[in-house]
Order: structure tokens, then C-alpha cells, then sequence
């Protein structure tokens, strides 16, 4: 009996055991599938969470270029405004040259409450020159304007020829040509009529605004050349003299001026040239030569710098510097330099020009009128000067 129960109690548990390992076996197959389903899904996951980053690339990359085209319309929109006040500035200066042709407002007179304040500094702190043999005259500012007429290029430089008594001009358009027209007198650019003018072909092309007449002759750095200046005939247009100036043409004479390498001038003293040295930092030398031969007589380093500097004229043996900012503003002498050590840059007035907005190309001065003779971002504008004889 109790084997017969101990039989029966070993078979059911026997059975039982049977039915435990089915059992587990089967939450084993349950507990794969699952895993597996659970690893798909993580892979799924995977695979969604880089397609997710690739879209957030794709967004950044997106956002970024749109961020490029953004910046390129700001980068339009700024050379518009500054073409548009480019543009205001040549209608203020068309405004001011049809100003000048009004019959009973023949020129403009500026009388600047600055220009009068920098007129009595100046005389406050009486700058008086020891002036040489022809100087009898300090300048203490620039007193008036008149534009005379508007050129076709807005690059050039004129000139009334400072030989005594003579009251031609001369004309250079552009900034190269071998070409120079010859005016009989003021009137005759005035009236602008082509048959007034003589057209004078050079044997060699000039370059730049620093060319000058003097004497029945015409000095003027050769093109393409890096420093060499001739001197021609004005009459027969042979080449009467030729040198090179050591060390000069390697650098624009004034930054704000990059076609001139070379400035020529003539003053009460004789004939100028002004270059910039980049062995100086870029200070501007001036060099007195000997008008008959062509040579050097002596240089000075001016101190003045080439920097934001756009021309420069000579009297008496000073040279004064005319400075601006590249993007045109209001053009100031602001650095001097005499010869005879008399005037000082720091003791004398910043002296402005009196227009509001300038772009000098070229300035020449006239010794006997004391008179300045410009090319104003293609007018051709005539400055007096405010001058004091030093018997005063
Ligand atoms: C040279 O100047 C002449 C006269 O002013 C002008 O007709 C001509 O177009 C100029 N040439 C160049 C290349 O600028
Ligand atoms: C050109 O003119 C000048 C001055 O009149 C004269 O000295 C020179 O000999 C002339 N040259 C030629 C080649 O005719």
C-alpha cells in the first residue's frame, strides 16, 4: 500500500517535473522572441535616432546656408546705401556747379564760422615765415571756391601756367594718355568749345596727376616706368631732358591717390617733386630740382605722412598735405612741412577746405595768383587762398 503510494506519489511528481521543464522551456522560447523583438525595436530605435541626426544636420546645414544668403543681402543691401550716398554726394556736388553758373551768384563764397575761428587762431599765434627772396606771403587758410567746370573723367589735374605772364591752361584728362590739351585762357575752358584748345601729343604717355608746365616746357613721370621724368617741349614735343629719381615710385605718393607716383610742382622757389618713401614708413620727401637740367638739388623728409593723404601742394618751400578718408569727406591741411624750419605742423591750425564733401585727385598752385587749381572728383574747381604778407 504505501509502495503502491510512494509510486504513485514519485509518478506525479516525475510527471510533474516533465510538466515544469515543457513549462520553462517555453517561457524560455517566450522570454527569446521577446529579447528579439525588444533587440529589433532597440535597432529600429538606432536606426531612427541617425535618421534623426541626419535631419538635424540637414536642418543646420539649411539654416546655415540661409544664415550665407542672409548675410550676402545684408553685404547688397550696405553697397546700396553707399552707392546711394555716393550718388547724393555727386547730386550736391551737381547742385553746387549749376549753383555756380547762376548768372548773379557767380561763385560760391564760403565764409565758415570754423574757417573764420581757424583765420584768428592763426593769426592769434602770428605764424610768421621767414621768406625767401620771391615769398612775401604765409597762408592761413582756404578762403572760397569756384567750380569752373565739370569734367568728363573723374580723374585729372589742370593748371594755369606759372610762367610770368603767361595765362594759358593746361589740361590732363584721365590718369594715362600721351595727350595734353592747351587752353588760351580761363575763358576759353569756360566756353569749353574743342576748337579752343590745342591738342599737344606727347612723345611718351605721362601717368598719374603730378605732371606740370613750366617754361615752355612740360614735366611728367613717364608711364610705366617706376621713376622716370621727362621734360618735353611744349612746342616741338622733343624730349629736352629725362632722369630717375632714386628711391622714388615705389609706393603712391598719397594712399588716397593710388594712380600718382610721382607729384611735380612748381612753387615761388622753382621746380618740386613730392613721392613717398617706404623706407621712411611712408612719409612723404619732397626734392628740389634744378629745372634746367633736370637734377636733384636737395630732399627733405617731411615727417608728413602718405597715410589717408590724397594730394599735396608747395608754396614758399612748404609743402602742406591735404588728408581725407577713403570714403570722401571734408578734405583738411592737416600736416606741413617748411624748408626754412619757420612754420611749424604742430603749431599751425588744421585748415579744412570749404566744402563738405571732396575728393581731390590733384592740386596745383598758382604762385602769382595764389590761387589752387583742382580736379574735385572730376570738377575742375579753382580755391583761393587766404594769404598774409608778413609786413602785416
Ligand atoms: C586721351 O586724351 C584724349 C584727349 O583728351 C581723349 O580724347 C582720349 O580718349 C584719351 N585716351 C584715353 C585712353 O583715355
Ligand atoms: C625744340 O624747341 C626748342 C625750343 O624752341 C629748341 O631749343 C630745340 O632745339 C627744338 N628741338 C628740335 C628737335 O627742333
Amino acid at each position: 500500500m504505501y509502495t503502491w503510494l510512494w509510486t504513485l506519489l514519485f509518478l506525479s511528481m516525475n510527471m510533474g517535473l516533465a510538466q515544469r521543464s515543457t513549462q520553462e522551456a517555453f517561457m524560455l522560447q517566450y522570454f527569446e522572441r521577446r529579447i528579439a523583438q525588444l533587440e529589433e525595436r532597440l535597432i529600429k530605435c538606432e536606426q531612427n535616432t541617425l535618421r534623426l541626426d541626419q535631419k538635424i544636420y540637414d536642418v543646420s546645414t539649411e539654416v546655415r546656408s540661409q544664415l550665407a544668403g542672409v548675410e550676402v543681402h545684408r553685404t547688397e543691401m550696405k553697397s546700396q546705401v553707399d552707392s546711394v550716398a555716393l550718388r547724393v554726394e555727386r547730386i550736391e556736388r551737381d547742385v553746387e556747379y549749376l549753383e555756380t553758373k547762376i548768372p548773379n551768384q557767380p561763385h560760391i563764397q564760403v565764409q565758415d564760422d570754423l574757417l573764420e575761428q581757424q583765420i584768428k587762431e592763426a593769426q592769434k599765434k602770428k605764424v610768421k615765415f621767414t621768406l625767401g627772396i620771391d615769398c612775401s606771403t604765409t597762408l592761413t587758410g582756404v578762403k572760397s571756391m569756384k567750380i569752373v567746370k565739370k569734367a568728363e573723367n573723374v580723374y585729372g589735374s589742370w593748371l594755369k601756367d606759372p610762367t610770368k605772364g603767361s595765362v594759358k591752361i593746361y589740361v590732363f584728362s584721365g590718369n594715362k594718355n600721351n595727350t595734353l590739351l592747351e587752353f588760351k585762357s580761363l575763358k576759353s575752358v569756360i566756353e569749353g568749345r574743342p576748337a579752343q584748345a590745342r591738342q599737344i601729343h606727347l612723345p611718351f604717355p605721362w601717368q598719374g596727376s603730378g605732371h606740370t608746365v613750366f617754361n615752355g616746357f612740360v614735366y611728367y613721370h613717364k608711364a610705366d616706368t617706376p621713376n622716370q621724368i621727362l621734360k618735353v617741349h611744349l612746342l616741338n614735343r622733343t624730349v629736352a631732358d629725362s632722369m630717375l629719381l632714386p628711391g622714388a615710385g615705389r609706393l603712391p605718393v598719397y594712399a588716397l591717390t593710388t594712380h600718382t607716383f610721382l607729384d611735380l610742382a612748381v612753387d615761388e622757389l622753382g621746380l618740386w617733386v613730392i613721392y613717398a618713401d617706404p623706407e621712411l614708413g611712408g612719409n612723404l620727401v619732397i626734392t628740389k630740382l634744378d629745372q634746367s637740367s633736370l637734377a636733384v638739388e636737395h630732399s627733405w623728409d617731411t615727417s608728413c605722412r602718405s597715410h589717408n593723404a590724397e594730394t599735396a601742394f608747395m608754396i614758399c618751400g612748404t609743402l602742406y598735405v591735404v588728408y581725407n578718408s577713403r570714403h570722401g569727406g571734408r578734405s583738411s591741411i592737416d600736416c606741413l612741412y617748411d624748408i626754412h624750419d619757420t612754420i611749424h605742423s604742430q603749431e599751425s591750425p588744421v585748415m579744412f577746405f570749404p566744402k563738405r564733401y571732396t575728393n581731390h585727385y590733384s592740386i596745383h598752385y598758382h604762385p602769382k595768383d595764389k590761387l589752387l587749381y583742382a580736379w574735385d572728383d572730376g570738377f575742375q574747381t579753382i580755391y583761393k587762398l587766404g594769404v598774409k604778407s608778413k609786413q602785416d
